[in-house]
């Protein structure tokens, strides 16, 4: 399973990255705001900025919704690095975009997906990578895992290449849900990936270990 992180703050990607299970970065546009990325050379700055942290995939989303911008923005998006994914959302022309794209041999991530025909679809279509956002459908009282799950049967059915990335993870239990189910992908905040590590097992035989040596050593 690769672990990418959801962010577009670059401490937190390097945290990741410096933990070294980090596979890749996804952003969108409301992240890139939250860090107060803005105007368009500085958004492009900040996503090879990114790429030149970490090893992996770094999706970079459009933000045309026609087909020609879109072709031509994801075209400079490739572009900007070899470890840049064209992210593309799961619109009408967002589907011929990442035809296009696949044609073309640029990898595409399908966002906003919600839903088992829009995952068939953006496979059919040769995306790269589809992104379910769990966590937006569990917000809604929609089983966001169940969702993950069924795409996972689709494509096993059918051998579709397209990798499920499990996106909107929200926390630690959602990683391992995935994990279970066999999601390809995880991305999800560094608390989410962080609360891994976490068990008080741990923490409290680790403390009689080290009290123990301290007591045979003095
Ligand atoms: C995916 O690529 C999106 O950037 C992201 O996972 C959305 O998460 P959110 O629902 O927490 O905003």
């Amino acid at each position: 399973m690769k672990f990418f992180i959801d962010t577009a703050n670059l401490d937190q990607i390097k945290e990741a990255q410096a933990l070294g299970v980090l596979d890749g970065v996804t952003t969108n546009p409301s992240l890139m705001a939250k860090e107060g990325i803005t105007g368009r050379d500085n958004i492009l700055k900040h996503y090879v900025d990114i790429c030149n942290i970490v090893d992996g995939d770094v999706s970079a989303e459009v933000i045309s919704t026609t087909l020609d911008e879109m072709i031509k923005e994801g075209e400079e998006l490739a572009d900007l690095h070899e470890q840049i994914v064209v992210k593309v959302p799961m619109i009408k022309d967002g589907i011929k975009a990442i035809r296009y794209f696949s044609e073309k041999g640029i990898r595409t991530n399908c966002t906003l997906v919600f839903s088992c025909g829009q995952a068939l679809l953006a496979a059919k279509a040769g995306a790269t990578y589809v992104s379910p956002f769990i966590g937006r459908l569990d917000d809604i009282s929609t089983d966001g895992l169940n969702l993950i799950a069924e795409i996972r049967h689709i494509y096993d059915n059918y051998g579709f290449p397209t990798e499920i990335l499990a996106a909107s993870v929200r926390h630690t239990m959602h990683i391992i849900d995935c994990a279970k189910i066999g999601a390809d992908v995880m991305t999800g905040p560094l608390s989410s990936i962080e609360g891994l590590l976490k068990h008080p097992l741990t923490d409290s035989g680790l403390a009689k270990f080290l009290a123990d040596y301290e007591k045979g050593n003095k």
